[in-house]
């Protein structure tokens, strides 16, 4: 049929804009971010609906610590808060929840609900929830090239070195979906999206729903993911 739609197999959204979407309503930018996790919780729900097998999430950057260490703080607190209610949830409904970035300099509390609930869905075969949590690209990279020297070994392929980011295992990113209008990857998965289809959007992360899960997939269903061939 031609207006089927096309499902990836493993999708990425940048969640951005809560700061903005709250200071549109004259809230405070933690309002924007508990709105912001009330609309991951929608789209978990509408990505496994539609057969996504990966979603990935940038949750927290490596660069997000410039930031106000009220926000931080506020941000981690959601973050354990969420991994202890929402994702033990999804774990108790079959998803498997695992964390991409440097997770030894989070807090300890946010550290132990990350841990228990990484632990807890580790065997399940369900939808795989992927957080990018104080993830940055470079860093991932650095990382890799490091475990490499480290393990002596001195000539690698694209496979040895997949293996070694914090990725290794999950299907190709298909397609990289950012909110808020921004039109930059912000050091978000950069070996990853080297094929990626990737889409922007005007709107809000707060403003996202199922709906606007439908308009993406019927966007990516457009495209023509050639790889370097023709028709
Ligand atoms: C995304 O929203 C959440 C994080 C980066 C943690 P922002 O907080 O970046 O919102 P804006 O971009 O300031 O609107
Ligand atoms: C990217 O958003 C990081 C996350 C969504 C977690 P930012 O709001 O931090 O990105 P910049 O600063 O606009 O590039
Ligand atoms: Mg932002």
């Amino acid at each position: 049929m031609a207006n089927e739609l096309k499902i990836p197999r493993h999708i990425a959204f940048i969640m951005d804009g809560n700061g903005r979407w709250a200071a549109q309503r004259g809230l405070q930018r933690s309002d924007g971010h508990r709105a912001g996790a009330e609309a991951l919780k929608n789209m978990l729900d509408a990505c496994s609906e539609q057969g996504i097998e990966v979603v990935t999430v940038y949750a927290f950057s490596c660069e997000n610590w410039s930031r106000p260490q009220s926000e931080i703080k506020f941000l981690f607190s959601l973050i354990s808060k969420f991994a202890k209610k929402e994702l033990q949830n999804y774990a108790d409904r079959g998803y498997r929840v695992m964390f991409s970035g440097d997770l030894t300099q989070l807090p300890q509390s946010t550290k132990n609900a990350i841990k228990k609930v990484m632990d807890y869905s580790k065997n399940n075969t369900g939808m795989i929830v992927n957080i990018a949590l104080n993830y940055g690209a470079r860093q991932e990279i650095v990382r890799a090239v490091n475990m490499i020297l480290q393990s002596g070994i001195r000539n690698i392929d694209e496979q040895m070195f997949e293996d070694c980011l914090y990725t290794a295992g999950l299907p190709q990113l298909d397609l990289i979906v950012r909110s808020s209008g921004e039109k930059r990857l912000s050091n978000f998965m950069l070996w990853q999206c080297a094929y990626s289809e990737l889409i922007f959007l005007d709107k809000y992360w707060p403003d996202f729903d199922k709906d606007t899960l439908i308009e993406i997939l019927k966007e990516y269903s457009s495209r023509d993911r050639r790889f370097g061939g023709i028709k």
